[in-house]
């Protein structure tokens, strides 16, 4: 199939947008008719001004829904987690200990050295899910001896590829920091997806972090955005941060109007995602692995939210085979990684299952035959 007719690349119509045959990312979910909408009615007021409502009102709100004094609409969740970082940080030697598969250690682009100077410690977590507290006191530095470099900040993300780290666990690390003079963040990325699990609401894993990162544009469908939210000391400095790297922005309603819709409807309105579109792409997600594991194939890890990570080699195919399989009925997929988001329908769930049966059929016969280098795709 060349390409999809009805889903021309600038479509405003939701679950017929571009990305309705896209499983590689959540990223890929496209505003909708009713952002489109926002978008027209919104304010169009300077914010670097501090005087455009809907950008205020956002971040009031996504402040108050994550108990927090304040927040700060910032352009991207690298934005995001990097400002954050260096709000929390002061004056070297510092360190900031995460999770070896975390995004700020992995995909942004080594900006914890080069925006904070900071040192970063890397964990296993020893469970092969999520970092426990035990995990995490094997490798803090605590110490002010002065060959050491103490860890100021402890960075948990959430979800983590798909995966939750479990709210008494959060509260067990986060009062170990705070006893002990340590700044949480949170890559909260996907914590929308946590909460829509039903692990816990958005207050419950907030209070436990300094400061939290959030995105609008992964599973949520906004074009752009994402928001830190903390004390307004935190947030102040975070402004200032955000304005000497270039994020100040004039009439940001225009995006920030996006945003808002994102949370409101695709996220929901009730406290824990009621109402919203995530736990119908949890559901699916869950399809995902029913349908591939009634075929004989294995899972990496079992699905917990909106992500599904294949074990390609238990059906004996490889990531460029799967691709191609893939793009022959108009599927984009990359690695053994599948994203259920909200813009995924029905068909392309038939679709996928008619790739999961020709893998299966072509068992035991294709095996390494192409390529299957997965050293330069990440789990953005
Ligand atoms: C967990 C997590 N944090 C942060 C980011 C960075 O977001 P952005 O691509 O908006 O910079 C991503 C990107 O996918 C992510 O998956």
């Amino acid at each position: 199939m060349e390409e999809n007719k009805g889903q021309p690349a600038n479509s405003w119509l939701g679950h017929r947008g571009a990305a309705a045959f896209d499983f590689r990312s959540d990223t890929m979910t496209t505003p909708t008719q009713d952002m489109l909408s926002a978008i027209q009615n919104t304010t169009l007021l300077d914010d670097v001004f501090k005087e455009d409502p809907t950008t205020m009102d956002l971040e009031a709100h996504v402040a108050s829904l994550t108990g927090k004094e304040a927040a700060l609409f910032v352009l991207s969740g690298t934005m995001g987690n990097q400002i954050a970082l260096r709000s929390l940080l002061t004056q070297p030697p510092h360190g900031v200990l995460a999770d070896h598969r975390a995004h700020i250690i992995r995909y942004e682009s080594g900006g914890v050295a080069s925006l904070s100077g900071a040192m970063t410690t890397t964990v296993i977590p020893s469970n092969g899910f999520y970092l426990t507290l035990e995990d995490i006191k094997s490798l803090v530095v605590l110490s002010d001896d002065d060959h050491s470099c103490p860890t100021r900040v402890i960075s948990l993300e959430n979800s983590l590829d798909g995966l939750i780290m479990p709210l008494d666990e959060v509260k067990r690390i986060s009062d170990f920091a705070r006893e002990n003079g340590v700044w949480m963040h949170c890559d909260g990325a996907r914590l929308w997806e946590v909460v829509a699990s039903g692990a816990g609401s958005l207050l419950d894993f907030c209070q436990y972090f300094d400061t939290v990162s959030l995105c609008f544009s992964k599973g949520l469908g906004a074009p752009i955005g994402s928001i830190i939210v903390g004390t307004k000391p935190l947030i102040k400095h975070a402004r200032w941060v955000r304005k000497s790297i270039g994020g100040g922005l004039r009439q940001s309603g225009v995006v920030t109007a996006a945003a808002r819709v994102a949370v409101d409807v695709t996220f929901g309105k009730g406290p824990n995602g009621e109402g919203g579109l995530l736990r119908d792409t949890h559901a699916k997600a869950k399809r995902v692995e029913q349908l591939w594991k009634n075929l004989g194939g294995k899972m990496r890890v079992p699905v917990q939210t909106n992500m599904c990570w294949l074990d390609l080699e238990s059906m004996d195919c490889n990531p460029s085979r799967f691709a191609r399989l893939g793009s022959q009925v108009g599927l984009k997929l990359a690695g053994n990684r599948l994203i259920t988001h909200y813009q995924i329908g029905e068909e392309a769930i038939q679709r996928l299952t008619s790739v999961f049966e020709k893998v299966a059929a072509e068992r035991g016969r294709n095996k390494c035959e192409e390529d299957c280098d997965l050293s330069r795709q990440g789990p953005y």
